[in-house]
Order: structure tokens, then C-alpha cells, then sequence
């Protein structure tokens, strides 16, 4: 079972690292990476579990969390009450975007970021994903809002970026206005 000391922190320069197109078929350790994610971002959102195995909640994860330099990352969205919907999206690429963009008003979280960071990071509001799924199918998701956020913050990660490199250090909230806060 993955526990929060099994993430990569965000002093780990491994984390910086572009992650490499994932061929098929997927190895048996992908697999087994995969149900892992999704079990920790299930459990992590369900209060009783993320107490009794001390995880702290999260949306997403990308292999390169796990030190795997490979592009593939997994969000586990609660849609409704106790309801989850899974995506595991492999060598993903935005096709399509909104021209509108929007910001997690209380700041994005990262389970690599132990910490809070306050600042203003635009995202698209509506993005169409391709990709691919553990089996090699091509598949195609429409994301909006939390979710469409959820899916660029882990796009990025396969780039080595993390969430508070799109900040302005000098002025957190510049241009705040310009964009819509969810
Ligand atoms: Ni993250």
C-alpha cells in the first residue's frame, strides 16, 4: 500500500525530470504503480482512511511522484458524495482548450508540496485530453473546471514542473482579475 513517505517531495530534483512516452504493453510494475495511485487518492479522500493511514488528500498523482520518469499520471475525482470517478491517462496531450481560464482561489496542493503556497495560477477552464489507457486504447476526455485543473497540474508534472512555478514571485496575485476563481 503507497503511504505518503513512499511521494517524492518537492526537494527531490527527480521531480524536475520530462518523463518519457510509456510504450505498450504496460509492465506488470505500471500496473501495480497505477492501482496503487488510485488506491491512495481514494483513500485519501475518505476521512475515516486518511486518518487511520495518516494520508493526506489528494486529486492526482503522476509516476514521477513515485521517481518512474514515465507519462502517465492517475486523478481519482469525487463527482458526487462518496462517488469516484477514476482516469488514468497515459502519454497525454491537450488537443483542445477554453479560451477562459480559471484559479483554485485558495491555492493549488500538491502531494509533493508539504506546505501551503499562496498565489494565483491560471488554468484552462475546458480542455479535451487524448491519450491512452492501461490497455494501449486511444481514449479522448472532456475536463472542466476542478478537474480540467487537476488534469493540467498533472500535465505538468510529466514536464517536471510543479504548480508554483507559474506564480509570479514578485506579485502572487497579479492579474487576478482577469481570470474567474473556483
Ligand atoms: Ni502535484
Amino acid at each position: 500500500m503507497l503511504k505518503m513517505k513512499n511521494i517524492l517531495d518537492e526537494k527531490d530534483k527527480r521531480l524536475r525530470t520530462i518523463s518519457k512516452d510509456v510504450m505498450f504493453p504496460l509492465t506488470v510494475e505500471d500496473k501495480k504503480h497505477i492501482q496503487d495511485m488510485l488506491e491512495y487518492l481514494k483513500n485519501s479522500q475518505i476521512e475515516e482512511l486518511s486518518e487511520k493511514y495518516h494520508l493526506r488528500p489528494g486529486m492526482g498523482l503522476s509516476a514521477i511522484q513515485l521517481g518512474i520518469a514515465k507519462r502517465y499520471f492517475v486523478v481519482v475525482y469525487e463527482y458526487d458524495e462518496g462517488k469516484f470517478e477514476n482516469y488514468v491517462v497515459i502519454n497525454p496531450k491537450i488537443i483542445s482548450n477554453s479560451e477562459e481560464k480559471i484559479y483554485v482561489e485558495f491555492g493549488e496542493g500538491c502531494l509533493s508540496v508539504n506546505r501551503e503556497v499562496d498565489g494565483i495560477i491560471p488554468r484552462y477552464a475546458r480542455i479535451t485530453i487524448e491519450g491512452y489507457d492501461e490497455e494501449g486504447n486511444k481514449i479522448r476526455v472532456r475536463a472542466r473546471e476542478e478537474l480540467a485543473i487537476a488534469f493540467q497540474h498533472e500535465m505538468d508534472h510529466l514536464n517536471g514542473v510543479l504548480f508554483y512555478d507559474h506564480i509570479d514571485k514578485n506579485n502572487p496575485f497579479k492579474d487576478k482579475d482577469k481570470y474567474r476563481a473556483i
